[in-house]
């Protein structure tokens, strides 16, 4: 008889033990989330994870990201079967570097809401097991993730919040996507997506931000737009579209925030946007709107930013812009706007830029082509400026002295002068740029626009790279940047026949396996005669 006692003795014994291992556990993520963060963690190679520590008690598993935000995170609720029980809510592994894919385990995550992977460098698509997900927040911004739209996520209708920006999906937008009809922000910017908007995002009527710059769709900006009047942001940048601006828009009274630009095939005149009362920022760039700007542009008191550069829009700039005192930066570079530059514009110490225009000049008009941060290059009419009165340029760099003259020009772009070659490069580091004419010896430059969303209060006009390695690395360690314009003048040229280099150096985007590596660049380079 003396087995049996020792059997439950050690059945009391092992009895003992699991409770207390119970107990101690209480308060612990539920098993079967630690097993998939075990294949999540495989799946992308992220090394540093201790599970010897309960995800739940951070530690280990909530580490600062010095960029923006916490790096990696877990947040659990420790709330099920009366507190006894924790599952994962959260989880955000931001700008690791993190290769790999994206594992399909996610979805043992039972209780996640919010999904934040951004500046990875994960590639493949989404699984289609994650259709299963019952996310509230899912940022995917900048990896690597290619293929089309992935399906996957048009089921996932819990959606508030959804980024796939700056990735590399391609093709179509689904009509499925109508049926995330929570959604109140959603990124698709920056990938390479193509074909027409579907009309089903005009089921979308929660979306407060929608931001599909960056692309390469076809046809007109859709009127449906109208019916997604609870839009505080809306950016169609650089997306490929085709214009003209649909009038519907007038309807989107909310905006605080429209971003529209580059806009091919047909102009129109300005759609009424007087409704549009919050507007902080207005960019209507290159969108070839024609006809006079609209004075109740000028009492939109709210305005911080407004861009209306490179259309084709006449008239004289409104007497109401003299309101616009909050206005940072105002662009008007680009059209063909007549009458007398105001004085007003003269007297506001921000950025004002209407270069490229066709101003008449009376006697009280500037006599310089920068005043304070007022960049008038090229703002007369060329008729005016050649025939009767002397280019600005050309006033203040005369080259009348013969020896002013030259055959060749060479410019350190953002960099110190320096000799190549036996060839001197000018230099080039003034700091200024966002409505700046920079006049040199027999050079200069015209810049316009500043760096929007870059988080940095006094933008730099210079990009810099010390470490670049390479022969004459010096031309290459510094570049100017320009957000909307840049223009560099050769003056003095004599007459003849010139070989133009550009010479150009990726010292930004990292040639390696890191978020530093996505970004791609795309620029239009004109070369021009002018005879001042
Ligand atoms: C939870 O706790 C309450 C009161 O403490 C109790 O009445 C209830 O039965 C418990 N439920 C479970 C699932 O343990
Ligand atoms: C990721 O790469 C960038 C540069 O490419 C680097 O600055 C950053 O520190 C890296 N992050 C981690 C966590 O390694
Ligand atoms: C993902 O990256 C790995 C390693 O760089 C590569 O072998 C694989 O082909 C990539 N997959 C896709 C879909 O690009
Ligand atoms: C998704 O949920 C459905 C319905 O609950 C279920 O039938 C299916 O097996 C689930 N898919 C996965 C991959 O878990
Ligand atoms: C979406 O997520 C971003 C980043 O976490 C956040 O800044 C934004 O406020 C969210 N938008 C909405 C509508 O929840
Ligand atoms: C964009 O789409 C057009 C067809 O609509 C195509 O001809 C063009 O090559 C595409 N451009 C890029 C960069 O993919
Ligand atoms: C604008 O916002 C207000 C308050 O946030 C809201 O009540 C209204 O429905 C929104 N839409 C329009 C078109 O005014
Ligand atoms: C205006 O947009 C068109 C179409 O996208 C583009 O080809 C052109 O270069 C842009 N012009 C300027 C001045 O940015
Ligand atoms: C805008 O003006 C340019 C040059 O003055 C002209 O080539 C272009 O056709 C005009 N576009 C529209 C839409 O009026
Ligand atoms: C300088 O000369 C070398 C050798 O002829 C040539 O390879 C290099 O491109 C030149 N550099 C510049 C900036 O012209
Ligand atoms: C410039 O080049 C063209 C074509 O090569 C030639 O016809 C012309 O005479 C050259 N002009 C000068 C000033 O050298
Ligand atoms: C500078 O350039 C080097 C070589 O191209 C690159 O490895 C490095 O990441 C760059 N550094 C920064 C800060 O962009």
């Amino acid at each position: 008889m003396a087995a049996p006692l020792a059997r439950l003795k050690l059945l009391l014994a092992l009895l003992i033990f699991f409770l207390s291992i119970f107990i101690s556990n209480s308060q612990q993520l539920h098993y079967s989330e630690v097993s998939a963060l075990r294949r999540i963690a495989k799946a992308i190679g992220k090394t540093n994870w201790d599970f010897n520590v309960d995800p739940c008690t951070g530690g280990s598993w909530t580490v600062p990201d010095p960029v923006k935000g916490p790096g990696s995170a877990v947040v659990c609720d420790c709330s099920f079967a009366n507190g006894s029980e924790c599952h994962i809510i959260s989880l955000s592994i931001k700008g690791e570097n993190l290769s790999g894919v994206l594992p399909w385990q996610f979805i043992r995550l039972k209780h996640l809401q919010q999904l934040d992977l951004s500046r990875n460098v994960i590639n493949g698509t989404v699984p289609s097991e994650w259709s299963n997900l019952t996310l509230i927040g899912l940022h995917l911004m900048g990896n690597r993730l290619s293929g089309p739209f992935p399906e996957a996520l048009t089921s996932i209708t819990t959606l508030k919040n959804l980024s796939i920006e700056g990735n590399r999906f391609s093709g179509p937008i689904p009509a499925g996507i109508g049926k995330l009809v929570n959604l109140e922000a959603l990124s698709l910017s920056a990938n390479e997506f193509s074909g027409k908007l579907p009309s089903a995002l005009s089921k979308l009527t929660n979306l407060i931000d929608l931001r599909i710059s960056s692309n390469n769709f076809s046809g007109k900006i859709p009127d449906f737009v109208m019916s997604l009047n609870q839009l505080k942001k809306l950016h169609i940048q650089g997306s490929s579209m085709e214009g003209p601006i649909p009038s519907a828009i007038s309807q989107l009274a909310n905006l605080t925030d429209l971003r529209i630009s580059d806009l091919r095939g047909k102009g129109s005149v300005m759609s009424d946007l007087s409704g549009m009362k919050s507007l902080r920022t207005m960019m209507l760039r290159n969108c070839s709107i024609h006809g006079n700007i609209p004075s109740y542009i000028g009492n939109m008191k709210t305005l911080k930013y407004l861009d209306l550069s490179f259309n084709n829009l006449t008239g004289e700039i409104p007497s109401t812009f003299s309101n616009l005192g909050k206005a940072d930066f105002i662009y008007l570079t680009g059209n063909m706007l007549t009458g007398t530059i105001p004085n007003w514009i003269l007297k506001r110490n921000k950025n004002v830029d209407i270069s490229y225009n066709n101003f008449e000049m009376d006697n009280s008009s500037p006599t310089e082509c920068l005043q304070g941060s007022v960049n008038m290059a090229e703002s007369y009419s060329p008729a005016v400026d050649i025939s009767t009165v002397p280019s600005c340029l050309k006033r203040t760099f005369p080259c009348n002295d013969h020896k002013q003259y030259r055959y060749s020009l060479h410019i350190n772009c953002g960099g110190k002068s320096t000799v190549v070659n036996g060839t001197r490069y000018e230099q080039d580091t003034e700091e200024r740029g966002a409505s700046m004419l920079f006049l040199g010896s027999g050079w200069g430059f015209s810049s316009t626009g500043n760096f929007m969303d870059n988080d940095i209060d006094s933008d730099n006009y210079i990009a810099s790279n010390a470490s670049i390695s390479m022969p004459n690395s010096q031309l290459y360690k510094n570049a100017r940047l320009s957000a909307i314009s840049l223009t560099y003048y050769g003056l003095c040229m004599l007459n003849g026949n010139y070989t133009v280099k550009l010479h150009f150096a990726e010292i930004i985007f990292t040639d390696d396996n890191t978020f530093s590596s996505l970004g791609q660049r795309l620029f239009n380079v004109y070369i021009q005669v002018i005879n001042l």
